[in-house]
């Protein structure tokens, strides 16, 4: 490998931008082929963002086959994965945007082919990567939690041609709707910092929110209560319904001794002990560059030790948003791993 890491991007739309905000700050990267299936899409960002001679494709084949490439950044709508085999095929290490996926099957393919090939992943659950978060596990493994409560609560998705990514994001099947898609990142949370989900059950509310598009079909809301390995419980909620205001980004940890409240889409903490002050650490802002230099480093060095969620560990957070989906529709718990 030359002295930088040449990468490539399939998906160029808005989380593919973020990363290459952060990449263009990280010496050890260079951005040399762009794809998606929108070229012009993708000729726009290249301008933008791409190295000298960056090359431009509408599809991820061709790209793969025409442009020599050390890594790639996959940041695809959860309906539209697949390009991940081409990478693996060619030993190639990839980031991949979370939910890894919307297909279980698909999903548990491509885990099985990466750990058969032990091609080098990292999934984009970068709130992992959080002092407070990093610090909160750290507490809770002498101190066990007891109640998990927390969720993403905001407005209804106005479909104007800026915000191109609620045409699928409004759509059941293509993604998920917004508990798979967005609490995502809270369930991967609790994961990280409590321990593994064992049992879920969720209830949809729907028919409130009106006029979104034709294609609005997602839940106006869902409430989703778990159980955990350590007999833990807890309740995560979704909204895009909330036009009123409040609401937002929460995830508060009960323990015996500790109450950490996570706010924000930063996850900014405060973190309560008993007998201890209270302390405050502002969650991170540039998070995407910790998540992206975590990964550059792990290509660039051989060495996955300091990405904290690898292909494997992001199933097993899809695995708890499709059971909670399948709840949705049944009215039943599931029980993890989920048939
Ligand atoms: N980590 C985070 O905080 C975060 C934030 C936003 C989005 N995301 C995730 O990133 C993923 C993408 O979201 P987005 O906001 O960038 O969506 P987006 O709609 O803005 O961009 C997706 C792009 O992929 C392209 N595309 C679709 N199918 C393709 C294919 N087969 N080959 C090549 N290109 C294809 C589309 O044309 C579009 O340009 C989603 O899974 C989303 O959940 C993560």
């Amino acid at each position: 490998m030359s002295e930088k890491v040449r990468l490539g991007f399939v998906g160029c739309g808005g989380i593919a931008v973020a990363h290459l905000k952060a990449l263009a700050k990280n010496p050890y990267a260079e951005i040399a082929a762009f794809c998606d299936i929108n070229l012009e899409r993708a000729k726009t960002v290249a301008s933008q963002y791409g190295a000298a001679g960056a090359t431009v494709y509408s599809r991820s084949e061709e790209m793969f086959r025409n442009t020599s490439l050390d890594a790639v950044y996959i940041c695809l709508p959860p309906f539209a994965h697949g390009a991940e085999f081409e990478a693996i095929d060619r030993g190639i290490p990839f980031f991949v945007e979370k939910p890894v996926n919307l297909y279980f099957e698909q999903a548990r393919e491509i885990a099985a082919a990466v750990e058969r090939k032990r091609v080098l992943t990292s999934v984009g659950y970068m709130n992992r990567y959080r002092s407070g978060v990093q610090k909160v596990k750290e507490i809770l493994r002498q101190d066990p939690p007891i109640l998990v409560l927390g969720g993403w609560i905001g407005q209804t998705p106005r479909l104007t041609p800026e915000a191109a990514i609620y045409s699928w994001w409004v759509v059941k099947e293509k993604s998920g709707g917004q508990f798979h898609e967005q609490v995502t990142h809270t369930v991967d949370l609790v994961r990280f910092m409590c321990g593994e989900i064992t049992e879920v059950q969720a209830y949809p509310a729907k028919g409130f929110n009106k006029n979104v598009s034709p294609n609005y079909n997602i839940e106006d809301a869902s409430v989703v209560n778990i159980k955990l390995a350590n007999g833990a419980v807890g309740s995560l909620w979704a909204s895009c319904s909330a036009n009123g205001g409040g609401g937002g980004v929460s995830l508060s940890i009960y323990a015996g001794r500790t109450t950490a409240l996570f706010t924000g889409w930063e996850h900014s903490l405060r973190l309560l002990q008993a007998g201890v002050e209270p302390e405050e650490i502002p969650g991170e802002p540039n998070i995407f560059e910790i998540e992206d230099n975590a990964f550059i480093d792990a290509v660039r060095l051989k060495d996955p030790s300091k990405i904290l969620c690898p292909y494997t560990d992001g199933l097993r957070t899809l695995t708890v948003t499709l059971a909670a989906n399948q709840s949705m529709m049944s009215g039943e718990p599931v029980k993890i791993p989920f048939k």
